[in-house]
């Protein structure tokens, strides 16, 4: 079954799992964010234990797209510290993968990520292209193309990771600014005809589902009216369209926003009891 409407999950509140990928990765721990049943994609966080190391030529059926939320792991030689990107399309070689200090990866996988020994080969597809490494801390920070019917108001700028112009699929970090809202607490709902998922990484993201904060997730599927949202400290998140390109589509009607709604999150039956309530994140006093 494709992926249901999760809006919204903190990860603080799923457990670590193991056996939830095949192969050695089944060691990890693991927090399903979201899984499709049928193809086996899905977003995770991978858990790699200090001294964690896999040594000899394997490669994956899925592209593995990943960001470091904590620590460090290094792939064919290459780090990835903190706040580093790859994309590693389906066929990429691992010739070798260590965490010498241990790592927290956000982990995006676009098929069942079975693995095969041996020599793979990527696509040949440019759009499938890998991206080996960005750093975030090196990209600047841009606007270009944000629309500004969204911005209009509050301070947003985005850096962009990976684009497939074939597709639409995207990935991308978006900052928001704190006191972020419309004029008059009033706005239009939004909807796309693509896959919108999102996971922040700190702030507070505010909207008819409750108050996002740092681990919140959610898996929208296309064209599902969302918002209006509102920021009080101001956010930092990883945001993706997957199976369309983002266009912004409008309500007719403006809907009410406010920084305390209802905790009213959208969830499959599997985390009903898992998200029952809103997870206590400390207060800074
Ligand atoms: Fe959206």
């Amino acid at each position: 079954m494709a992926r249901p409407h999760i809006e919204f999950v903190q990860a603080q509140a799923l457990p670590w799992e193991t056996g939830v990928l095949p192969g050695a990765a089944g060691e990890l721990q693991c927090k399903r964010l979201s899984m499709d049943s049928e193809t086996g994609a899905c977003s995770v966080l991978l858990r790699y234990p200090a001294g964690w190391q896999r040594a000899g030529l394997v490669h994956l059926a899925a592209a593995y797209e990943f960001f470091v939320l904590d620590g460090e792991l290094e792939i064919n030689g290459q780090i990835y510290g903190l706040d580093c990107y790859g994309y590693l399309p389906a066929g990429f070689n691992f010739r070798s993968t260590t965490s010498r200090a241990g790592a927290v990866v956000l982990a995006f996988f676009d098929a069942h990520p079975s693995p095969t020994l041996g020599q793979g080969e990527m696509a040949e597809d440019p759009n499938l292209a890998a991206v080996p490494y960005v750093n975030l801390h090196d990209l600047p920070w841009s606007t270009e193309g944000i629309d500004p019917d969204v911005s209009r108001g509050r301070y947003m700028a985005h850096k962009r990771l990976r684009h497939n112009p074939a597709t639409g699929d995207t990935t991308f970090v978006l900052e928001g600014g704190a006191h972020s809202h419309a004029e008059g607490w009033q706005e239009k709902e939004l909807r796309h005809p693509c896959v919108e998922e999102m996971y922040l990484l700190s702030g507070d993201i505010t909207g008819p589902q409750g108050v996002i904060r740092g681990g919140g997730y959610f898996w929208r599927p296309p064209d599902i009216w969302h918002g209006p949202f509102v920021s009080r400290m101001g956010y930092l998140g990883v945001f993706r369209f997957l199976g369309g390109h983002h266009v912004n589509i409008w309500s007719e009607e403006k809907r009410t926003s406010s920084l305390n709604p209802q905790y009213n999150p959208i969830l499959p039956d599997e985390l009903k009891a898992i998200a029952a309530k809103p997870v206590e994140i400390p207060n800074p006093f």
